[in-house]
């Protein structure tokens, strides 16, 4: 039977996860809906809301298919299926760059509609004004830098981010910059080990890895690829911890063949005048 959630909220906040700094590493799951935040939340710090939701589970090819009003329905299941995890919902493209009035309405929207802990933004130094502005309001923020999702088409591609000294130097930079604009922690996503390194020893927020190594103060990953239930294609430095696509496809095997056998539905399954009482 599924655990019982606890009716008093304990939730790791902000706070407490950019205090992790350079301690046991901090440990994140992407999560989009009730069932799957419940099975999470004993065994994870943080939960993202990630805008991945939009190709994972809405199958659109980016994350550029992510809308406010499908962030904050996901966020609202998850906050429904977690009890103490810090969780985090991303800021969909579109609903901060322009300014940080633009950015700070976001993401009061956001936390108002889901009690959400905080919210995660794509950029560095290009978007230190809307971080600093969104903290400011009193909402924490993760920042994301390295390959940004968001901007893959501008980019060409899924690239790793930090091969040449230009691009070394940018990547710290962003670093730095959305340190101070005021970030609880920073998201360092497809970038080579030795810049993640010496990102993770120059900034005294916590940086979260996910393909940027084991040198992060911790790691994220999205559920569906750890899992094993991504369709599509999945980045290489995913560990796949199960495989659920082929467990779900032989049970939708075995139902079709028994339904055409007429083995199911069996005794067990159905009601008559004398068994069953009257719930289903
Ligand atoms: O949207 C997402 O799932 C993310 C993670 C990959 C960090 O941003």
């Amino acid at each position: 039977m599924a655990t019982q959630l606890p009716t008093t909220d304990i939730r790791i906040g902000a706070d407490l996860i950019r205090r992790r700094k350079g301690g046991t590493p901090i440990v994140c799951l992407t999560a989009y809906t009730y069932p799957i935040a419940r099975l999470l939340d004993p065994h994870v710090d943080l939960l993202l809301v990630g805008d991945s939701v939009a190709m994972v589970l809405h199958g659109h090819e980016t994350t550029l298919g992510a809308s406010l009003e499908m962030m904050i329905a996901h966020g609202q299941a998850v906050m429904r299926g977690s009890a103490r995890a810090c969780v985090v919902v991303d800021m969909p493209a579109g609903t901060y760059e322009d300014s940080a009035a633009q950015a700070v309405a976001s993401a009061r929207r956001i936390v108002g509609e889901t009690g959400c802990q905080a919210v995660k933004l794509e950029g560095g130094v290009d978007m230190a004004a809307q971080i600093a502005a969104i903290v400011a309001a009193g909402i924490p923020v993760m920042g994301h830098i390295g390959l940004q999702p968001q901007s893959v088409e501008k980019d060409g591609g899924y690239k790793i981010k930090g091969r040449t000294d230009e691009n070394v130097a940018a990547l710290i930079a962003d670093a730095l910059a959305v340190e101070k604009a005021g970030a609880f922690s920073l998201v360092i996503e497809g970038t080579i080990e030795t810049v993640a390194a010496d990102i993770t020893g120059r900034i005294a927020i916590p940086t979260i890895g996910i393909g940027a190594s084991s040198e992060c103060d911790g790691q994220i990953l999205v559920i569906d690829d750890m899992v094993g239930l991504t369709v599509d294609r999945v980045p290489k430095f995913v560990k796949q911890y199960a495989d659920l696509r082929s467990v779900i496809a032989h049970a939708a095997e075995r139902y079709a063949s028994e339904v055409r056998d007429r083995e199911f539905p069996g005794r067990a399954h159905v009601f008559s005048k004398t068994n069953g009482g009257d719930e289903a």
